[in-house]
């Protein structure tokens, strides 16, 4: 007969669907009663109320544990943890998380190796609490500035990707975090690829390429994986790029935002309350429209949108004409509607795409096109405009 302490090895092999760590590790089993006659009882208690998933984990125990011919019945019961053993499970899920694939990378000379076995570290005050709140208060120099469009597929992380390197030519220190969670590709357009590192403090190590600092999902899953998290979990995440990352000192830090017209910028402008707005559009009115929408959380966040950029303006033909492909007056209105500046106009080009493709920002892979001398003057203006704003 399996005595606690196998069972708890047996259980050990049971993975939190999404945190995708052992329900042991991340003290999720409450309690376990053997009865003498087979029948075994599990308590655990799940890391959010109504968890979608609750029924793998019960299907898991229950499969892990009738391996044993002994055993007769399973019973699952299932309770939710409270707010901080909620936290405490996500801490140690997050710093599991980093350590398992910062033990497959290849270390830099200054960071000091995760440390290994798979004892999770003593949970503490949030690592990287006072940075954060550095990064996150009102005293903090650093320039935040979300990047949104409403409607995918507009350019919006090309965008971020080519200002980012625009600024730092500029002479500025430059951050950018890929919020967009889902649909992630900072990495791709800088050409990162290698997996989180932590510091021995437990803050993940942002990517430096290009001069730019920047996380991303991409530290974490590989592009096209399906990602399983809810809301709450999505909601730690974010807030974690901002708390538990080693961020230099920095003068902008630019935030990738997902599609959509809501919560993610809306969370993003509640947490950081100084957090600017820039809205990408192309000339098209049916993207005009979803920015819009995007603008109107904004202003209702009471979030400063500092203009507006359109991007895929137009085609320069090979005689030199410029063809207006998308319609033309997007910009212009949507700007208007906010009463923000027109920032610039993006015309489009292949090695815009080409530049993102090959993780070399389109400012850096050809610096002389008409794109990225458009992304240079969006990004002297957006620095005058902000150092103009510091002064007054
Ligand atoms: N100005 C441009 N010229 C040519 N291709 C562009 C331009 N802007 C974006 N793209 C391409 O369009 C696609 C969508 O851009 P992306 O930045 O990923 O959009 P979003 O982040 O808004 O979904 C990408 O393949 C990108 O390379
Ligand atoms: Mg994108």
């Amino acid at each position: 007969m399996l005595d606690q302490a196998q069972v708890l090895q047996a259980l050990e092999n049971v993975y939190d669907p999404e945190l995708h760590q052992s329900i042991v590790e991340l003290n999720m089993v409450r309690h376990v009663a053997i009865e003498p006659g087979g029948a075994i009882a599990v308590d655990i208690a799940l890391t959010v109320e109504g968890c979608p998933l609750h029924q793998k984990i019960t299907e898991d125990v229950n499969h892990v544990l009738r391996k044993d011919p002994n055993v007769t019945d399973v019973a699952v019961h299932l309770s939710v943890m409270n707010e901080q053993e909620r936290k405490v499970a996500f801490q140690k899920a997050f710093a599991n998380a980093q350590k398992n694939r910062g033990q497959t990378q290849s270390q830099s000379p200054n960071v000091a190796p995760p440390s290994s076995g798979r004892k999770a570290p003593s949970i503490g005050p949030l690592p990287g609490q006072e940075a954060a709140l550095g990064m996150m208060s009102d005293a903090n120099k650093t320039v935040v500035i979300g990047i949104a469009s409403g409607k995918g597929g507009v350019g919006k992380s090309t965008v971020t990707a080519n200002l980012a390197v625009a600024l730092k030519q500029l002479g500025a220190r430059v951050g950018v975090i890929d919020m967009d969670i889902y649909g992630f590709s900072q990495g791709r357009m800088f050409g990162a690829k290698e997996k989180a590192r932590v510091n021995e403090r437990e803050q993940i190590i942002p990517w430096h390429v290009h001069g730019i600092e920047l996380v991303s999902m991409g530290m974490f899953v590989e592009e096209g994986q399906a990602i399983v998290w809810r809301g709450p979990m999505l909601g730690k995440m974010m807030q974690q790029f901002f708390t538990d990352v080693a961020w230099p000192e920095l003068d902008y830090l630019l935030v990738d935002l997902p599609p959509g017209t809501g919560d993610v910028a809306l969370d993003v402008a509640q947490k950081i309350r100084k957090a600017k707005l820039i809205l990408v559009t192309t000339p098209q009115e049916v993207a005009t429209y979803v920015a819009h929408r995007a603008g109107d959380v904004a202003v209702r966040a009471h979030q400063e949108i500092i203009g507006v950029i359109e991007n895929m303006s137009y085609v320069v033909c090979p005689h030199g004409e410029r063809m207006d492909i998308f319609g033309s007056g997007g910009g212009k209105s949507l700007a208007g509607r906010f009463q923000v500046p027109l920032l610039g106009q993006i015309p489009l080009e292949t090695t815009v795409r080409q530049g993102g493709d090959d993780g070399a920002p389109v400012v850096i892979s050809e610096p002389f096109s008409l794109s990225s001398r458009a992304f240079l003057e969006i990004a002297d203006r957006i620095k005058q405009q902000i150092d103009k704003e510091a002064a007054g």
